[in-house]
């Protein structure tokens, strides 16, 4: 049972934009898991599907790196953090980042007590002014946690995406530092689509050291990865996940997932189609008076302002989408590999419809307003006549 009341999503719901995790799984990678059920293989990610899943990421990053698929994005960038930084540690990362906000104090756990020291900057991308200030404050001060690692995350939680050369400038204020940089890739692939960038120009050339790799959100069900650039990190990393329990008996099946996922750029296509839904939204949205949207969105995530009523007519209809979390007014709409142009359309035509009518509502409440107004001039106008 949760302990936070949540939303029940009915099967099938298909008028959902709360996030991306709530789309199932690519068939690609669903045929793969079914294949991979079928006989027998050694356990502990010493089969096949585990090897080939560690190539496919050397060739996509072009760059020999180790594989530690994991089941959760939390749990990638908890372990991550704790392979980078001592518990006496500091993680600089944005205050509106997941590790920040969403993991449960996971990342101070599993680091043993490092500290996340919050940082601003637009669009929930690091600034570098400030980053500048974090990486030397209270350097050999025994009484404060050291500086030691800048986390990033790409595309940002408010569907922002770093440019390779935004990247590269923050990796290297922390590395002349001497810190470690960490990036959360839970949409990873929606940047690399947004931006039509190497891979690697995002990662390992840019300065990141160990990069959370998100599949879960554009097409695999259950498999998440560990991708070690720093491969001097990896056996630390390899024990670290088996103490949280990490290191799955049957990983053939986080395997194949991501080994399916990333075969034939079925996580390209999927963040491409993911953002083009967004794009279609965004353009439907923009042509609506009264919503205004909230930034450019690059990735598939679309922040905008819409009026009391519209937001509840929407969630009467079965909407789904979170709201209620930021200032008044203002909700998320994400979309995924398993968003149709139709999901899109109504939606728009929800909104349309809501605004319109919400707009005529307050017009006829106003014309009301001035006509009881008038009506009580007229009645105080005969009075005064009387007298
Ligand atoms: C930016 C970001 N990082 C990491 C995660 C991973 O979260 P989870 O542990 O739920 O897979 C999410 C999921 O929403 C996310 O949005």
């Amino acid at each position: 049972m949760s302990a936070v009341p949540i939303e029940v999503v009915e099967r099938g719901e298909s008028r959902c934009f709360t996030s991306d995790n709530t789309a199932g799984g690519a068939p690609e990678v669903i045929a793969a898991l079914a294949a991979a059920a079928c006989g027998q293989a050694p356990p502990y990610g010493t089969d096949s599907w585990t090897l080939s899943a560690r190539r496919r990421f050397s060739e996509i990053f072009d760059c020999d790196v180790d594989l530690l698929p994991v089941s959760t994005g939390s749990a990638a960038n908890a372990l991550s953090l704790a392979a980078l930084t001592p518990p006496w540690g500091s993680v600089l990362c944005h205050r509106d980042s997941h590790i920040n906000n969403d993991e449960c104090g996971a990342p101070e756990f599993f680091t043993g007590g490092a500290k996340l020291v919050a940082l601003g900057g637009e669009n929930a991308k690091i600034d570098a002014d400030e980053l500048q200030a974090a990486v030397h404050r209270k350097v050999g001060d025994v009484h404060s946690v050291q500086p030691s690692v800048l986390g990033l995350t790409q595309a940002t939680e408010t569907g922002a995406v770093y440019s390779p050369a935004e990247i590269k400038h923050l990796a290297c204020i922390a590395k002349q530092a001497g810190l470690r940089v960490h990036m959360d890739g839970a949409r990873l692939a929606n940047a690399v689509a947004a931006l039509g960038c190497h891979p690697a120009e995002l990662t390992w050339s840019a300065g990141v050291d160990v990069l959370s790799f998100g599949a879960i959100k554009n097409g695999s069900i259950t498999a998440d990865a560990i991708v070690v650039f720093d491969r001097s990190l990896t056996t630390e990393l390899s024990f670290r996940a088996k103490r949280a329990g990490q290191l799955a008996a049957k990983m053939r099946f986080a395997a194949a997932q991501l080994d399916a996922y990333l075969a034939d750029d079925l996580w390209l296509r999927n963040a491409r189609h993911a953002n083009a839904m967004t794009a279609r939204l965004e353009e439907g949205l923009k042509s609506i008076s009264g919503t205004r949207l909230a930034g450019t969105p690059e990735a598939n995530i679309i922040f905008c302002r819409l009026p009391q009523q519209v937001i509840d007519g929407l969630l009467d209809q079965g909407f789904g989408f979170y709201h209620g979390r930021w200032e008044p007014g203002v909700v998320r709409f994400v979309t995924s590999f398993a968003t149709t142009t139709h999901d899109v359309d109504e939606l728009i035509h929800a909104v349309r419809r809501l605004t319109a009518a919400a707009i005529e509502e307050s017009r006829s409440k106003r014309a009301r307003t001035q006509r009881s107004a008038g009506g009580r001039r007229s009645e105080l106008a005969r009075i005064g006549r009387v007298r």
